[in-house]
């Protein structure tokens, strides 16, 4: 528990040691995150021995899978994309008590069996388990799940204690404010809001997290956290990779809705919200369901609050590569967006008058996510910018990933017998101090909803209320079709619409 005080984070970790025996269902258990991501989560939260004495993995899917097979897939996926060596002994432990239950999305009488399977799995071991539920398959079925979790009595289970179901729901979190609201809807016909854990896999990636702890666990900042000292923030979510082999689901998302209205905003909500009370979930959450709420509606109005583009064939490492209408599986007249570019207006106290800037996008320059916090300038009446007063703002950046860290950019003097200055940079690496081996993010979350931590999830007002805010912006897109989209190339940092976004306050990106 003391532990658990000096380093909240890891009261996750604190409330796990007593934990119940668990039994983890993985819904799309053939699919791609669950190869990916979540088996390498649950063997290297078993290599650090943090799962619960009596942990059992339970996959489900339509294909019919021998038990066998589901555990020599689950090795392969392990040996491919673990960030740690396939250890047999460590895996063994969690592979005698892996098995594999067929069925589909829809059939009540499959999660008849799977209930029946469960309740096997607690006679054997003599004791009640506590059951995870992890949803990862298309969204097209996470209502049929939930429905049938409920039917089933699957959802209810041990509901009153604290080995309750719990329920995990992959992303994306419906596609605009009315099938959020459906979807939520669904969700409390079956189960209660503590039992439902939202994922937004930003939220369990270390840097993010540390966003809280300096804020808050470092009193330089709160005096100056606001507009009259805070010029404005910048947040760029920047990635290499084009839309590779996800033209199908990429073409009904867009950057909109895969990065700003989840990711983004998530990293905007904890720059910006107020302290909470507390570490507690709620807490948390209340105060960023606070912040969005504070976000004023876009001016969606050519040369507004919004820009919108599609990466055209450009050059990245020196190779040439293709336009997003020339990728496989896209429309040549697609409509869809690779870039995303949002100023936002916050109307609190803290905030008012100091633009938020947000641009994420595809095939841009470089992997980057970063959130970077401008200041004010000095009064220019000792060192007025010049030949010799080489100025910057100071900034404070944030860098989520890669090569994690805080910088803080400063002016400072250029040794010589003459006063000339210069930015110097004040930087903090997360490899060079702490190492470079930190848990993925799915292991934080996985153990998280294990433990029934909820802070790392969203909150089903807060999917509402960012919902709200971008649903007329993809409205007003839908509607205008190609009209008004504007490209940019494979390897640059944006369209010159997105540059116009901070240029209108004579600022300029990063
Ligand atoms: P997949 O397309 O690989 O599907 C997962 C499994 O769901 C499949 O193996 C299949 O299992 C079942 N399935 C596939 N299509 C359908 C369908 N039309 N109807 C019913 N069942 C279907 O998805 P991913 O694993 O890539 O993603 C799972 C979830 O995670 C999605 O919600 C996605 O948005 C989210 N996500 C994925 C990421 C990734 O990197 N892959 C990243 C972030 C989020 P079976 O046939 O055995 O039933
Ligand atoms: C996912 C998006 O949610 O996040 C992908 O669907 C995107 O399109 C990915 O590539 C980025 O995640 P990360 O952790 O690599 O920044």
């Amino acid at each position: 528990m003391a532990e658990a005080q000096r380093h909240p984070f890891l009261q996750g970790l604190s409330k796990h040691r007593g934990s119940a025996p668990t039994v983890v269902v993985i819904f799309g258990a053939s699919g791609d995150l669950t190869a990916r991501k979540l088996i390498p989560a649950i063997y290297n939260l078993s290599f650090d021995n943090l799962l619960p004495a009596d942990f059992f993995l339970v996959g489900y899917g339509r294909k019919a899978i021998p038990d066998e097979e589901f555990r020599t897939d689950a090795a392969a996926a392990i040996k491919e994309f673990s960030r740690r060596e396939l250890n047999e002994e460590v895996w063994g432990r969690v592979a005698q008590r892996t098995t594999y239950v067929a069925g589909g999305y829809d059939d009540k009488a499959a999660f008849d069996r799977l209930a029946a399977h469960i309740a096997e799995i607690e006679k054997n071991l003599g004791r009640e388990v506590q059951a995870l539920f992890y949803i990862s398959t298309p969204p097209s079925v996470f209502a049929s799940i939930l429905l049938n979790l409920g039917a089933s009595g699957l959802a209810s289970k041990y509901l009153g204690k604290p080995h309750h179901s719990k329920v995990i729901i992959e992303k994306p979190f419906g596609k605009d404010l009315n099938s959020a609201l459906a979807l939520n809807q669904t969700i409390r016909q079956v189960l209660e809001e503590h039992q439902v854990y939202r994922i937004d896999h930003y939220l369990g990636k270390e840097t993010v997290q540390d966003l809280l702890v300096q804020r808050f666990a470092n009193s330089i900042f709160e005096p100056l956290w606001n507009r009259n000292y805070i010029d404005s923030v910048q947040i760029t979510v920047a990635e290499e990779v084009g839309v590779g082999t996800r033209g199908g689901y990429y073409e009904q998302s867009g950057a909109l809705r895969d990065m700003i209205q989840n990711h983004t905003m998530q990293l905007v909500a904890l720059t910006a919200m107020e302290p909470p009370v507390s570490l507690d979930a709620e807490a948390i959450r209340d105060e960023k369901v606070k912040l969005l709420r504070a976000i004023q509606p876009l001016n969606l109005a050519p040369g507004g609050d919004v820009a919108r583009a599609q990466y055209a064939a450009g050059m990245m490492g020196g190779k040439p590569v293709k336009g997003y209408l020339e990728e496989e599986g896209i429309n040549p007249q697609s409509a869809t967006e690779t870039y995303a570019g949002i100023r936002l207006s916050i109307n609190n106290w803290r905030w008012q008058g100091v633009p938020f800037y947000l641009r994420s996008g595809k095939r841009m320059a470089r992997r980057v996510t970063e959130i970077a916090v401008n200041f004010k300038r000095p009064p220019g009446t000792l060192f007025a910018e010049s030949e010799r007063f080489n100025l910057a703002p100071n900034t404070l950046a944030f860098q989520i990933q890669p090569d994690e860290g805080l910088s803080l950019v400063l002016n400072g003097k250029i040794p010589g017998l003459e006063t000339r200055t210069q930015p110097v940079k004040m930087n903090f690496r997360y490899s060079t101090t702490f190492g470079s081996n930190t848990p993925e993010a799915y292991e934080r979350l996985v153990l998280d909803a294990m433990t029934g931590d909820g802070t790392l999830f969203i909150r089903g007002d807060e999917a509402e209320t960012s919902w709200k805010l971008y649903t007329p912006v993809l409205e007003a897109w839908a509607k205008a079709g190609r009209e008004g989209m504007d490209s940019y190339p494979a390897g640059s940092w944006g369209p010159p619409s997105g540059d116009a976004l901070t240029a209108k306050n004579n600022h300029i990106w990063r």
